[in-house]
């Protein structure tokens, strides 16, 4: 298997507030993996880092064999690694194809194109041509999966793409990323909610105060989601 992301013993900023402390991550071709734990331990961080949006002042980051000491979303882009930012981010003013077709300006080859992604949400075709804010929390999270697919993504983060969504869209959404993650894309999924961690992750890693402090094996069982809930509770 090879390695499509590393961080390792990276400190990343806000301007001066000092958010990961040593942080360390790995993850490798068609791996699953869950970043857990409660509001404010730097989730979301991590992804920024990976993006250049946040400042990493100490660390190395590897795009699979390439050392990346300025990451960029763009560069984060063409190295195949594609972000469902937490909040959807559905661009107002474009349609819901527009905003689909944003995801594959980055111009990788692969599987993934706006007909196959409607394939995978027909609701979304239905509502091609309707603005995008227009659509229902649930739709709009759809197409910012879609919007990720388009990039032909080896690596996909998806953060906290269950907030505020009703169980049964959580349900269609863990068998997308089931699907997904079927066909060979790697998922570096950041969830507070653990029933969904269970059905699609296989491994996961818990932070706490900006650092990753417990890894270990996913298990779907009631045991294994206490384990995980003990993480995340605030
Ligand atoms: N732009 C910013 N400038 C300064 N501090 C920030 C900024 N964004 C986040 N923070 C702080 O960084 C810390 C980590 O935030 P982050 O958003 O990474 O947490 P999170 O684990 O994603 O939380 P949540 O589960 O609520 O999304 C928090 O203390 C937060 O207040
Ligand atoms: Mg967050």
């Amino acid at each position: 298997m090879s390695t499509l992301l590393s961080l390792e013993g990276v400190q990343a900023y806000y301007g001066a507030a000092h958010i990961l402390h040593n942080l360390s991550l790995q993850i490798s071709s068609g791996e699953r993996v869950a970043l857990i734990g409660r509001n404010g331990v730097g989730k979301t961080t991590v992804v920024n880092t990976i993006l250049g949006l946040a400042q990493k002042k100490q660390g190395i980051i590897h795009f699979g064999t390439k050392a990346v000491s300025q990451p960029r979303i763009y560069v984060a882009a063409q190295h195949g690694i594609a972000v469902v930012p937490q909040g959807r981010r559905i661009i107002e003013n474009l349609s819901v194809e527009e905003n689909l077709l944003l995801g594959a300006a980055v111009g990788r080859k692969g599987p993934w194109s706006a007909k196959e992604v409607y394939k995978l949400f027909p609701i979304l075709q239905e509502r091609a041509h309707t603005p995008g804010t227009a659509l229902s929390g649930g739709q709009q999270q759809m197409l910012a999966v879609g919007r990720a697919l388009m990039a032909n993504p080896s690596l996909i983060l998806l953060d906290e793409p269950t907030e505020g969504l009703a169980p049964v869209i959580v349900d269609q959404l863990a068998e997308t990323f089931n699907q997904v993650a079927a066909q060979g894309t790697a998922l570096l999924l950041i969830e507070q909610n653990m029933s969904i961690v269970v059905r699609v992750a296989r491994r996961y890693l818990a932070m706490a105060k900006g650092s990753i402090v417990v890894e270990g094996e996913v298990i779907n069982s009631k045991e294994g989601l206490k384990t995980l809930e003990a993480h995340v509770m605030v």
